[in-house]
């Protein structure tokens, strides 16, 4: 079988994906329209060519001014829809899904019309298209402790539709020791735990991640490629990375695919993942990530099966679901 093929049809987690960072400009048009939200693009080409990123900041700004139109339950429902149909096409049996609800709650939007949509969808996935789904709800690092804590509480109604907890937005600036507390609350809430690090962050980020916020995975991490002893950390604890390798080019944290240090992760005996991050701004859903990176970097067959077996060990599936997956 060629290799396109078996990277196409492998079954696969994704376990790294911003609902809000599936959204199309199409649809973010389409919303826009929906709702009598006024964009400041004048169409969906003048939106697309905004998406010329120097940094994870500069995409940031852009991504946060997108999810302006999602004001209705449907909205939240109609994105995580769109994104589990492609995700679908993939070959994804499962997928971990970050929601950022401080960008809608801020906006006057209620917790429970973010959590009930893109429940809603998750729960439809599973008979309608194959994809097993649960959501992360993740904290933006950007704002403070206290705001985490208040979102958190707006969120415990609905704790039975979420796993866990999560840490994105600008990395700079804002060590994962800020979360500390918020994060402690979390772990005896029962709550999974990861957190974005060393994806612009210095090492040091990841080992705060592990040591502070005990988060179970990482979210990009490959940074820690600079410290041989938090790579050995890593892999004798088999703490998974969720790399996202079309964002890691688009966001220049590499200067072409065929530098990605994915195959160095794996060489080292990490459980590395491959994932989308936002596929709707970086320029692909999975298999896209899985056939660039592939074509880039001489990765093989064998790399490819690992990723997949990766994906599946490193989710939070109960160990049976695991099983059946492998
Ligand atoms: N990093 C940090 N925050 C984010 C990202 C990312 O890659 N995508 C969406 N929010
Ligand atoms: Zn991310």
């Amino acid at each position: 079988e060629r290799l396109p093929e078996l990277l196409r049809r492998m079954p696969k987690a994704e376990l790294h994906i911003h609902i809000e960072g599936s959204l199309e400009p199409e649809l973010i048009f389409a919303l826009a329209q929906r709702n009598g939200v006024a964009l400041p693009y004048a169409s969906v080409e003048d939106l697309r060519k905004a998406y010329a990123f120097t940094n994870l900041q500069s995409f940031l700004d852009i991504y946060y001014a997108g999810a302006s139109v999602l004001l209705k339950e449907q909205d939240f429902y109609d994105m995580a829809w769109a994104y589990f149909e492609r995700a679908a096409a993939d070959n994804v049996a499962h997928a971990e899904i970050f929601f950022d609800p401080q960008t809608h709650t801020a906006r006057g939007v209620a917790m429970e019309t973010v959590i009930n949509g893109l429940h809603r969808a998750c729960v439809e996935a599973g008979p309608k298209l194959g994809v097993s789904a649960a959501l992360i709800l993740c904290f933006l690092r950007h704002l403070s402790e206290e705001d985490a804590f208040a979102t958190l509480e707006q969120a415990l109604p609905f704790r039975d539709q979420f796993i866990g907890v999560g840490l994105d937005s600008s990395e700079l600036g804002h060590p994962p020791e800020k979360f500390a507390r918020v994060f402690a609350r979390c772990r005896e809430l029962g709550l999974h735990r990861v957190a974005h690090a060393g994806e612009e962050g210095p090492p040091a980020y990841v080992w705060s991640a592990l040591d502070v916020l005990k988060v179970e995975r990482i979210d990009h991490g490959v940074q820690s490629a600079k410290d041989p002893a938090l790579m050995q950390r890593l892999a004798q604890d088999r703490i998974p990375l969720t790399v996202c390798p079309l964002s890691n080019l688009k966001l220049c944290v590499v200067p072409s695919l065929a530098q990605h240090n994915l195959g160095a992760l794996l060489d080292a005996g990490l459980v590395a993942t491959v994932n989308s991050d936002d596929p709707a701004y970086f320029g692909g859903y999975m298999n896209e990530n899985f056939l660039q990176t592939f074509a880039a970097t001489g990765l093989a067959a064998r790399q490819a099966w690992q990723l997949a077996a990766n994906s599946f060990e490193a989710s939070f599936l109960d160990a049976a679901a695991k099983r059946a997956h492998q």
